[in-house]
């Protein structure tokens, strides 16, 4: 079993990328078998594929480690690194370019939503994103990709790339990549906007009010519940009466996935309730469950030195572990290399 998983490292770690991804990513290394890896890490290189100020990302990198860190990644038994230390993503993602389709590319919703209606004045690193994503996960023979359900998409993109690759350049008995399994969590894969329950949570979002950071203090999460949009009526007492209730529900879901049980259990035990009397009860549950992240992160950040080290270290057992695969789809290609 191989797990990766990556995160970009521009504006601070939310509360939808702790739920839907960062705390499996804590349990399946913590529930690693023996043999097994865990590699996450920083895709500094799919941050460029925005306008974006290179001194904010330097910044960036370093404090999304620290938070990866914070929230219980153990750069000892995992691999922790970024993308730009290990250039072998670059190099399988041109490989893997001559695989990929324009029209796969094109039905992707990512690129769809964050192109909009201007899709000539965007980057080519946007259109080619996923290809780079495919590569981070398909360098590594990884089976398991922890993800939100925003990346399904690009999972399956990253399949039908080492697919139709296998097909094309390698013998059915000795394939070149793995096909890689999405893993999304099944509480919390979409953690929603509080300012709208049709929107997800997201570091783009430019409200602040929108998100829970996890670097944010006690008052600033308990004014962000207090603050977030809900409706008059009461929370019901089972699931169907949050149907048409998008903002109810994201709350119900935020509370039962930080609690770690269902949302017929969360129903069954506040419903009834107005907002007036559950919200600072979420609130309360976020503050006991960040505090503790964010005071290791505070930690961390005053050790420039270590963190270095650690992304240093991790870079170097990537490069060692991605060599193999990156040789044999050169190798396949017939590409010619000394
Ligand atoms: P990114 O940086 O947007 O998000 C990191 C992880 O957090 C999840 N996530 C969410 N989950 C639930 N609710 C939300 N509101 C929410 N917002 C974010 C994302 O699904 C993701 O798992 N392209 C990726 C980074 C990446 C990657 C990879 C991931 C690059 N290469 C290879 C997996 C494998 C991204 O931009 O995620």
């Amino acid at each position: 079993m191989r797990v990766v998983s990556g995160i970009q490292p521009t504006g601070n770690l939310h509360l939808g990328n702790y739920l839907g991804a960062i705390r499996n990513w804590v349990r399946m290394q913590d529930d690693m078998a023996q043999g097994s890896q865990c590699l996450f890490f920083l895709a500094d290189l799919h941050a460029i594929s925005m306008p974006h100020d290179p001194a904010e990302l330097r910044k960036g990198t370093l404090e999304m480690a620290a938070a990866l860190v914070a929230c219980g990644i153990d750069p000892q038994r995992s691999v922790l690194f970024n993308q730009a230390q290990v250039p072998a993503h670059a190099e399988l993602q041109w490989l893997l370019s001559g695989t990929a389709r324009m029209g796969w590319l094109n039905r992707m919703t990512q690129w769809k939503d964050k192109a909009g209606k201007n899709r000539e004045g965007q980057s080519v690193a946007l259109f080619g994103y996923p290809v780079l994503q495919a590569a981070d996960v398909l360098l590594y023979q990884a089976t398991h990709v922890p993800v939100g359900e925003d990346q399904k998409q690009h999972l399956e993109l990253a399949r039908d790339i080492a697919q139709k690759f296998n097909n094309d350049f390698a013998s059915e008995s000795t394939p070149v990549f793995t096909l890689p399994d999405a893993i999304v969590p099944q509480q919390a894969a979409r953690i929603m906007s509080l300012r709208d329950g049709m929107a997800k949570m997201s570091k783009s979002d430019p409200s602040e009010m929108s998100r829970i950071n996890l670097a944010d203090d006690a008052d600033t999460i308990m004014k962000k519940v207090k603050k977030a949009k809900t409706d008059p009526e009461p929370l019901p007492s089972e699931q169907a009466g949050l149907g048409g209730r998008p903002e109810a529900l994201n709350l119900v879901t935020i509370y039962s996935a930080l609690s770690d049980s269902s949302i017929d259990q969360v129903l069954a035990d506040h419903g009834g309730q107005g907002f007036g009397s559950f919200k600072p009860a979420l609130g309360e549950l976020l503050v006991e469950t960040l505090r503790p992240i964010s005071a290791r992160f505070t930690d961390l950040m005053t050790d420039r030195e270590a963190l270095d080290a650690i992304l240093a270290r991790g870079a170097s057992q990537a490069r060692e572990i991605g060599t193999p695969t990156l040789d044999a789809a050169y190798r396949a290609l017939g590409l010619v290399r000394g």
